[in-house]
This record gives structure tokens, sequence and C-alpha cells, in this order.
């Protein structure tokens, strides 16, 4: 018997539904989307235009959360409390309570929950993966990472509604809530996490009744004694760009991608204490050594851990790893720079 999977979001979720029918143990009963004309591009599945309901009449065993933000964390929970494994987009929760309530259902009904974190599995992150497990750079002491990308274009301020304040592309979703893409790479790559959190915020303001926090910055500390700083902004006029660095005790690595539409945008550049200095590292951002298709082997690294019973690669805990401390990052933010204690689960 397959597994019944539904979808619900389907612009990004519209890949899901595809990654998902390509693996031999799925098939896609259901797609959820309030607009008639997204269901209608998945005419094989049963669509709906409201996701409790989808979830008592189709009653899937494993539900791909992707739609705004603010409704990922209500969603999983949802999903959970009827029985159905979660896969979910990020960021897959906007607060604490969140998190711990997400936890909680997972373990009681011994559920998978995942955070769908694909940049782990990008062949740029594989490889340096392997820089890391070599040694080349001695001990990893900490690291830091930039995500900021001008999204005024697609969701200009003159137009903030309502609808807009739900997207994840506003305005008012937290810049640091948005972290996952940086901090679950370092922290995978560090076999870390984080116990503390402190943020600021730069240029804070309201515009038509939105909370706008145009730039945020976070400093992180783990449990391995490293630290982190998070750079991320949204609402600011600085084309793409997302940059990350590793410093290491015989060695460090820089990765800037200037277009995440180019995949020759890339720069990954290394410097050891046996070839000191900068020099390129040429690869693609994408691309895998194996050849296949990141999101695929992560759809598929979730489906094989609800098919075996196994733990997935990202567990309920490890899921909050990714997230949890730029949400609290930006809380500090909020009470201007308190340094708060990230729960560890
Ligand atoms: N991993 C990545 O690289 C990456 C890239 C893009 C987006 N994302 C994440 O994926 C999510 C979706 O992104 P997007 O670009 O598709 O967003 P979007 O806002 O363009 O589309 C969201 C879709 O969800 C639908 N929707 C709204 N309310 C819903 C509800 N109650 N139930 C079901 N569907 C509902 C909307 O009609 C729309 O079709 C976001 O949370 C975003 O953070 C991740």
């Amino acid at each position: 018997m397959p597994l019944r999977c539904a979808v619900a979001g389907l612009n990004r979720g519209a890949l899901f539904v595809a990654k998902l029918q390509a693996n031999p143990e799925c098939e896609v009963i259901a797609v959820c989307d309030p607009r008639a004309e997204k269901l209608a591009e998945h005419p094989d599945a049963q669509g709906f235009e409201d996701f409790d309901t989808m979830l008592a009449d189709a009653e899937p065993d494993l539900v791909a959360v992707v739609t705004p933000g603010p409704l990922h964390a209500p969603q999983s929970i949802a999903a959970l409390n009827a029985g159905a494994h979660v896969l979910v987009e990020t960021p897959n929760v906007y607060s604490e309570d969140e998190a711990r309530e997400i936890v909680r259902i997972a373990r009681e009904r011994g559920l998978k929950y995942m955070l769908a974190e694909d940049y782990v599995y990008m062949g740029w992150c594989e490889r340096l993966r392997s820089l890391v497990d070599d040694g080349a750079l001695g001990e990893i002491i900490g690291g830091m990472a930039e995500y900021t990308h001008d999204c005024r274009p697609v969701r200009p301020l003159s137009a903030a509604t309502e609808e807009h304040a739900q997207s994840w592309r506003f305005t008012n979703l937290p810049p640091l809530a948005y972290s996952s893409h940086t901090l679950g790479p370092l922290l995978e790559l560090m076999d870390d996490r984080c116990v503390s959190a402190t943020g600021l915020v730069g240029g804070r303001r309201e515009v038509a009744g939105v909370e706008v926090f145009p730039l945020e910055i976070a400093v992180l500390e783990t449990e391995g004694g490293r630290t982190i700083n998070l750079t991320n902004g949204f609402m600011l006029s600085h084309p793409f760009v997302w940059m990350a660095a590793l410093y290491g005790t015989e060695g460090s690595v820089r990765v800037i991608n200037t277009d995440y539409r180019d995949p020759q945008a890339l720069r990954v550049l290394v410097s050891t204490d046996d070839e000191p200095g900068w020099r390129d590292w040429p690869m693609e951002w994408h691309a895998r050594d194996d050849g296949r298709d990141h999101l695929q082997v992560m759809v598929d690294a979730f489906v094989e851990s609800v098919v075996e019973n196994t733990p997935p690669p990202f567990d309920e805990a490890r899921s909050m790893d990714f997230c949890l401390p730029g949400v609290l990052a930006h809380e500090s933010a909020r009470q201007g720079g308190r340094r708060l204690d990230v729960p560890l689960f």
C-alpha cells in the first residue's frame, strides 16, 4: 500500500507534489489551496480549499505543508493531531510555544516531523561537509552567514495588505525567522546546536499598519562553545546575496552566491594552513556529485523514515534547532537585545 500523501499550498508546493509522486512509496491523493485554479493544476488528486476538511475527508498518512509561513505551525499541529506525518517548509515556527507544542505532539503520537531544509542537500553543502569531515579546516570554532534579498519588488510596501502580511516574502516576516537556509547548513557542518540567541534590528518602522523589520542581526552561542553571527534582511535596497563562512583552527571557507537563478554565480573560497591564501573552489550551487535532484533526495529521505519507521534526517528536535534560534534572536531584538536561552529538545 503506498503512503497516502497530501500537499497544502500549491505554488512551491507543486514541486512537492512532483517529488512525492516520483517516489514509488507514495501516492498524492489530496491537494489543498484556497485558489481553485491552483487545485485544477493537479487533476489526479482530490482538491480541497480548506485544510481541516482535507485532513478529515482525505485522511492522509503524510502531509507536506508548503503554505505561507504563519500557517506552517498551526497546520502542522492540526496534521499531527489528525495522525499524519509532517514535512513542512521553512520557517516551521514563529514562536517557542509553537515549537514546544509540535515536539510534544510528534513525540506523544510517535509521528515523523521534519523541516524541509533543502539547502543542506545542495551540492555546495555536501562538498563542504567532506572538507570538514576530512579535517582540512581543523576544528571549526565559529561561523557567519548573511541572507539579504530585496523583496520590495514582489511585495511593495505601498501594496501592504493583510494577505501580503501572511506571505513569507513580506515585510512583517521577521528576517531572522527565515534563518534555516543559513543556520541549518552551518549547524549541520559543525554538528552542533544553539543554546543562546541575541538579536538587534536596524530600521524598524511601521508602514500601512504593518511592522517592518528591514535588517536584523543575530549572535548565537552553540553548545559546543562556537559563535555564529547571522545577518538577514528582505526589505532593503540590496540585491540577493546568500553567503556563509566557517572559521577553523587550520583553515576557513567562504561561500557567496549573488544570484540564486544563475548556477555560475557561486564563489567558494578556501584557505588552509597547508596552502594559505584564498583560492577558488569551482562548483555549482545545486549540482550534487551523485547527479540527483537535491529536493528529491530530501523528500525521499523523509519518506524512507516514515516507511522504515526510522528517525528522519532532521527529527522534531533538530528541525527546531534550525529555525528557533532565529525566531528567538528576533524576539531578543524586540526586547532591545536581551540574551535569550534557546531550549534544547
Ligand atoms: N526552501 C526554499 O528555498 C523556499 C523557497 C521558496 C519558498 N519557500 C517556503 O515555501 C512556502 C511557500 O512559498 P511560496 O513561494 O509557494 O508562497 P506563496 O505565498 O507564493 O504561495 C503560497 C500558496 O499557499 C496557498 N495558501 C494560502 N492559504 C492557504 C491555506 N490556508 N491552505 C492551503 N494553501 C494555502 C496560496 O493560495 C498559495 O498558492 C513559504 O513558507 C516559503 O517560506 C521555501
